[in-house]
């Protein structure tokens, strides 16, 4: 799979949606259908992959994460879940092992909301969180929306059977990488996730005037880069903590029309703000829109909220699961809030949910050099299948 969309510098761009995207899941597609498993898209391009268990009717267990990467992505994030998921199910092949209860693995669309916002988009247009039509809606950089993208996407995959959003599910279980330095940090192998930290984003957009960078003066100019600068240096200083818990990033800050000569007439830029406690998450969020108002002056600003996910907790049952699974397999270890968002996230509002988590070296992700230790892939592999195996047999 690093081998689609493999950047030559270690990771991969295999962005939402992309000819790469496609061919990633063409790619699983065939091992799929060698092994003889049912596949199904959804409206959004979720993808399914069934093995049949002894009792048809009996809801499915579900089991994995998603293809799409960063721009300047690793070799794990997401994809070893999938790959994880699929390797249960080529194992009980290999097996013979017969499950009451069908398996599947879950391709989710758009995990990253690099390409097209927001992120966690096929999940959450699964789980009804966002309407289909406004996630089609959504437009990349150069204009192309998720709809156009997802029928080309779609072109260069085999006729499959197509099934409405929001198939149930007995259970959900995703195996990812930690992302984190946490789990290599207490060396231990096995993370035992609790709950996701809640997570929102903002499209910020500040309107000026263009102007000549020579003869205007400043004080008679409406300059939205100084405008934009000025507001994510109050946020910055907004969401400080001693503690560093709270999360806040601005990864895209785009200067129109970027020539050196000409003062900014437009200036757009993204918040990626997170917590684990919902109501600082709730507190902050909701003074972008106040500090923003407050630093616009003499250019205006408008502001966008894309995504608001609240902090989630897992069934405590699902995660007993998951430790069982680990202490069962003699595999060391940690109770954790995942740091990074992921599908589990609207799973966990439909179906018992929980997830596995792996190290990864220096906890370095959402970066080219993002690497596993094999084994550690491979114990948590082992737990997913002990507890997929035990949800499909009761
Ligand atoms: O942003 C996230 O937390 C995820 O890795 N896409
Ligand atoms: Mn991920
Ligand atoms: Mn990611």
């Amino acid at each position: 799979m690093a081998a689609i969309g493999a950047t030559g510098r270690g990771g991969v761009n295999r962005q939402a949606l992309s000819p790469e995207d496609g061919a990633a899941r063409a790619r699983l597609m065939g091992w799929a259908k060698a092994r003889g498993f049912a596949l199904f898209l959804d409206p959004i391009g979720n993808m399914f992959i069934r093995r049949h268990g002894r009792d048809k009717d009996a809801l499915p267990v579900v089991a994995g994460s998603h293809l799409d990467s960063q721009p300047t992505g690793g070799n794990y994030d997401g994809v070893y879940g999938v790959l994880a998921a699929f390797e249960v199910l080529e194992s009980l092949e290999d097996q013979v092992i017969a499950t009451r209860r069908p398996i599947e693995v879950v391709v989710w669309t758009n995990e990253e909301g690099s390409r097209f916002s927001p992120t966690t988009m096929g999940s959450a247009v699964y789980a009804g969180a966002i309407p289909l039509a406004d996630a089609l809606a959504s437009r990349d950089r150069d204009g192309v929306t998720a709809g156009e993208a997802l029928k080309s996407m779609l072109a260069q995959l085999p006729k499959t059977e197509s099934r409405p959003l929001g198939s149930s599910a007995h259970a959900y279980v995703e195996a990812h990488i930690e992302q984190g330095p946490v789990l290599e940090g207490a060396g231990k192998r096995i993370g035992i996730v609790s709950g996701i930290q809640g997570l929102r984003q903002f499209t910020v957009t500040v309107t000026g005037e263009e102007a000549h960078a020579g003869t205007t003066p400043r004080a008679r100019r409406r300059d939205a880069f100084v405008t934009a600068h000025a507001i994510v240096g109050a946020l910055a200083r907004l969401t400080a903590d001693r503690a560093d818990t709270v999360r806040f990033t601005v990864g895209r800050f785009e200067v129109y029309p970027g020539s050196p000569n000409t003062v900014p007439g437009r200036v757009q830029f993204m918040i990626d703000l997170r917590h684990p406690d919902a109501g600082t998450l709730a507190r902050l969020g909701d003074r972008v829109f106040a500090t923003c108002r407050r630093h616009a002056a003499p250019c205006a600003v408008e502001v966008r909220e894309m995504l608001h996910s609240k902090p989630v907790s897992f069934d405590p049952r699902m995660v007993a699961r998951v430790r069982d699974a680990a202490h069962r397999l003699g595999l060391t270890s940690l109770d954790m809030v995942s740091g990074a968002t992921h599908d589990a996230k609207y799973m966990a509002g439909l179906c018992p949910t929980g997830m596995v988590f792996v190290p990864c070296r220096g906890g370095i992700s959402h970066n080219e050099s993002e690497w596993a230790a094999p084994e550690d892939l491979a114990a948590g592999a082992d737990v997913l299948s002990e507890v997929v195996a035990d949800l499909a047999a009761e």
